[in-house]
């Protein structure tokens, strides 16, 4: 069973029931005993519906706040195992895929499902690369903003803003118009994102260079100053890169079923995407890196590490960047993001903050109360440390997680859009207020 096997995703190996198999469910309230359909280790929350006591009743529902055990969707781009540690997409491991791959490779994979052939890899890139550009309108836009607004707040409204550029990304049942949104929104959000951050520094837009790749071209539209071409270290372009894979998609996490609930709506996919940024501003999503890096400052030195420890133990404090809802295992992408680590201290200044890390989490592990309670680091734990490497300020880490989750984003929406079973996203309730009340003109309150 599923259960059982307590991984995010359900799948039809592992023990999963198929076919013809069925739970057999008693209502002890009436005796009656009713068989339910299993299918790829579900059963349909609908079929709990013939279960009442009696005909003028409307039939039992699941109550499942936070949709933790049921499954909002069928999908075939991200697997999850989360007690093995397990993070693959459209089946290629994400070890492999960091190690052998591009984030605009994997852009592909996500969005069609196969690794492109070098001409269709060629065919994407070019598209993405001449996308880049916003319309001049957008920077009049930007300008609107107030000199200190979040940068996340700009993205949000400049994605949001973009379907008033593409009116006809609407039309979402058109396949042209569905690869467009998806070339413009992935080579967008980049000059977005960086126009953000360079209007919250108050500092000139930099407009996209062609010549450079897609994480180059990210931090050249960051850091650009006077000089004519920036060219930035590839060590560092490279580990944006790792990053930018690590972060691609994640199945069904907070934003992105966000994205589908506001697509299932039929709104154009820049709408529903601006809900995907909205969601991961949340400091429970996009945020935890960053108060890794405050735990950090605040442990200040490896000597302070046991009583910090002896804190998080009698609940004082929480080890950010320790555990995760899914991962019950060393969570993949944290040992990928360590394993970059060396390379960019090699190309910047060394932070300390990463000796502090790494003696936290060799402790930890040491520790029965972490590892029996299954706690690991989590991809949050070292990324903070790498963006600062970076130069990359605290209020863009949200910012920057957007950019390649938006690959995400847009292949779990056009998954979406052609599933047979896509309803508009409407849950049910249990009404707990109350009920045939008179109105009580407000004198008599
Ligand atoms: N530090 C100390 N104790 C912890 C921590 C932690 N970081 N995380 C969980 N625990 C304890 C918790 O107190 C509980 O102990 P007990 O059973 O004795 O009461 C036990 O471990 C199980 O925790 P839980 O709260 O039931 O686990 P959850 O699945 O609800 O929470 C979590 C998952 C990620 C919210 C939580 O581990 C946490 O708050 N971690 C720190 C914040 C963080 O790093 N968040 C980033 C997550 S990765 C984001 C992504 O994938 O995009």
């Amino acid at each position: 069973m599923a259960t059982e096997q307590q991984s995010s995703s359900a799948t039809a190996e592992g023990g999963v029931a198929t076919g013809s198999e069925t739970l057999t469910v008693t209502d002890n309230r009436t005796g009656k005993t009713y068989e339910l359909p299993i299918n790829e280790g579900t059963i349909r929350g609908l079929d709990l519906r013939q279960i009442k006591v009696d005909e003028s009743e409307f039939g039992m529902l699941a109550y499942d706040p936070a949709f933790t055990n049921t499954a909002s969707c069928r999908s075939a781009i991200t697997f999850i195992d989360g007690e093995a540690g397990i993070l693959e997409h459209r089946g290629y491991s994400i070890e492999q895929l960091c190690e052998r791959s591009t984030f605009l490779e994997v852009a592909y994979l996500l969005i069609f499902g196969e690794l492109p052939t070098k001409q269709q890899l060629e065919r994407w890139t070019f598209d993405i690369t001449h996308h880049t550009f916003v319309h001049e309108d957008v920077k009049h836009f930007f300008d609107g903003f107030r000199y200190d607004a979040h940068p996340m707040g700009i993205l949000l409204a400049g994605v949001g803003a973009l379907s008033t550029f593409y009116p006809d990304a609407k039309h979402i049942d058109d396949e042209e118009e569905r690869y467009m949104a998806a070339v413009r929104l992935i080579a967008k959000m980049p000059t977005l994102a960086a126009f953000s951050y360079r209007h919250n520094m108050g500092l000139p837009y930099v407009y996209p260079d062609n010549d450079l790749g897609f994480s180059e071209n990210f931090l050249s539209m960051l850091f650009k100053k006077t000089e004519m071409k920036y060219e930035p270290d590839p060590r560092l372009a490279r580990a944006l890169d790792v990053l930018f894979i690590l972060h691609a998609d994640h199945e069904q996490n907070c934003s992105t079923n966000a994205v589908r609930g506001v697509g299932s709506s039929g709104v154009d996919p820049y709408s529903a995407v601006a809900a995907g940024v909205a969601a991961l501003y949340g400091p429970l999503h996009g945020g935890a890196n960053e108060a890794v890096l405050r735990m950090l400052r605040r442990i200040e030195s490896p000597e302070n590490i046991p009583d910090f420890l002896e804190g998080v133990k009698s609940r004082e404090e929480k080890l950010m960047g320790f555990g995760h809802r899914v991962y019950k295992n060393y969570d993949p992408r944290a040992r990928i993001i360590q394993q970059h680590m060396d390379e960019v201290f090699e190309a910047t200044e060394y932070n300390p903050l990463v000796e502090i890390a790494r003696e936290l989490e060799k402790r930890a592990l040491d520790d029965d109360y972490f590892t029996s309670r299954k706690l690991y680091p989590n991809v949050d734990f070292y990324s903070g440390i790498i963006y600062e490497a970076l130069e990359i300020p605290t209020n863009m880490f949200t910012v920057i997680f957007a950019i390649p989750r938006t690959s995400g984003w847009v292949a779990q929406w056009m998954e979406m859009l052609d599933d047979p079973d896509t309803k508009i996203a409407r849950p049910r309730q249990v009404y707990t207020g109350e009920r045939d009340r008179d109105y009580v003109p407000i004198e008599q309150r």
